[in-house]
């Protein structure tokens, strides 16, 4: 992407990743994804806000020379010391060897370790709320820990009213072409960002809250995150949107996550599904956890408000993909749902009771389990429907 102004003073400096298939190696990214760098000139300093990850550093270092026609960078100021930003620091230093670079003292830290950059001229350690000048522009600083890593932090430039926020209002999908969320169709980011939340910063709700509780503070009309649109006709969607995931309040719908061998699980997820659009549900998401995206299962149940989670007795256990999708929400301090289960066994009913006592240990709203033997007959469904009706009454829809 070439140099693009977001305003006389500040300019777009990030790149596309179109090429890694699985962000954190985790994560698939088929739309790919952006990491955005921002340049801001002042009358007396130039700051690069973040950089971009270390196989872009090329293009980076090109539009910064070439586009921007940047001669000196006087700052490189680092919210964030995850790689996908971090990686092109030592490109910047190389290329522009006067630089300072400013960060608080954890950030300092990981870039002596990262990056073995341990020349203590070269850095400016600051505080939350301290300023740095560039003349007619001031960048402040609000450490954000947390939101993803120890050491992030924003950057607010009050006389732009643009926040950089790192990671923070992030969302997956390369920009094609457009930057600022005026001159986009911004819906697929939108939906975007509720898969890289909850994959990506999902377990730091707390945190989150806390740095939004920062912002609220401040007056902004744009936030430049280091991921997907600059945001500006959208803020307050996105600070909607990530304030409500951030305390796990969710939208009307239910998720459906199950594992079957044979199909007789399955059966019972297919019926759970049928009853709760009997009893009025519309937005019901089934996955089938052997072949479902691990990350869509993760967005779906952050997204909505009930949480159904079914599986076979395996080795005397849970179904191994939903065990692990359960791991998931336990790292990530599940809550306020409302849940239930449902088990399937031959001959030994460990799913149902792992899965309840993993239910059990969540800050949810749990309204039970069925128990199910080998296949689906008119006793089990009676007991699903029986619970689906229940569980119904429970959601606020
Ligand atoms: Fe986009 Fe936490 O890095």
């Amino acid at each position: 992407m070439r140099v693009r102004k977001i305003s006389n003073y500040v300019s777009y400096v990030g790149v596309n990743d179109r090429s890694t298939e699985k962000f954190e190696s985790l994560w698939p990214i088929p739309n790919g994804v952006s990491y955005n760098s921002y340049l801001v000139c002042g009358s007396e300093k130039t700051a690069l806000i973040d950089t971009v990850e270390l196989g872009h550093s090329r293009n980076f270092l090109q539009t910064l020379r070439e586009e921007a026609g940047v001669e000196k960078i006087d700052y490189l100021v680092i919210n964030h010391m995850e790689p996908d930003h971090s990686g092109g620091i030592s490109a910047v230093i190389a290329a522009f060897p006067e630089i300072k670079i400013i960060g608080n003292r954890t950030t300092l830290q990981m870039i002596r370790g990262f990056y073995h950059i341990d020349d203590e001229d070269r850095f400016i350690v600051i505080k939350d709320g301290e300023e740095v000048s560039l003349g007619d522009r001031t960048l402040r600083f609000y450490l954000t820990p947390m939101v993803h890593w120890p050491e992030t932090m924003m950057t607010y430039c009050q006389e732009e009213r643009m926040v950089f926020s790192g990671d923070a209002f992030g969302t997956f999908g390369a920009l094609n072409g457009g930057l600022v969320d005026d001159d986009m169709e911004c819906g697929p980011y939108i939906e975007e960002m509720y898969r890289y939340y909850s994959n990506i910063v999902g377990k730091y709700g707390r945190s989150v809250e806390n740095a939004l509780k920062k912002l609220s503070g401040i007056e902004f009309d744009y936030i430049c995150s280091t991921h997907g649109p600059v945001w500006h006709a959208m803020k307050e969607k996105v600070i909607d949107i990530t304030s409500r995931l951030a305390r796990y309040e969710s939208e009307k719908g239910v998720t459906i996550i199950y594992g079957s061998m044979y199909g007789n699980t399955a059966d019972m997820a297919e019926f759970i599904a049928s009853e709760l659009n009997r009893h009025g549900v519309k937005n019901i998401h089934v996955h089938n956890a052997a072949n479902a995206s691990m990350s869509q299962m993760i967005s779906d149940a952050f997204r909505y408000e009930g949480l159904i989670v079914g599986s076979p007795t395996y080795s005397n256990d849970v179904f191994p993909p939903v065990a692990e999708f359960m791991r998931a929400m336990e790292l990530r301090e599940m809550k306020n749902k409302v849940v239930a289960c449902f088990g399937n066994n031959a001959w030994a009913p460990a799913a149902a009771k792992k899965l309840e006592e993993a239910m059990n240990t969540m800050p949810v709203q749990d309204l039970g389990c069925v128990k199910m033997q080998y296949s689906l007959n008119s006793q089990n469904e009676d007991e699903a429907a029986e619970l689906i009706k229940t569980f119904v009454s429970h959601l606020k829809q």
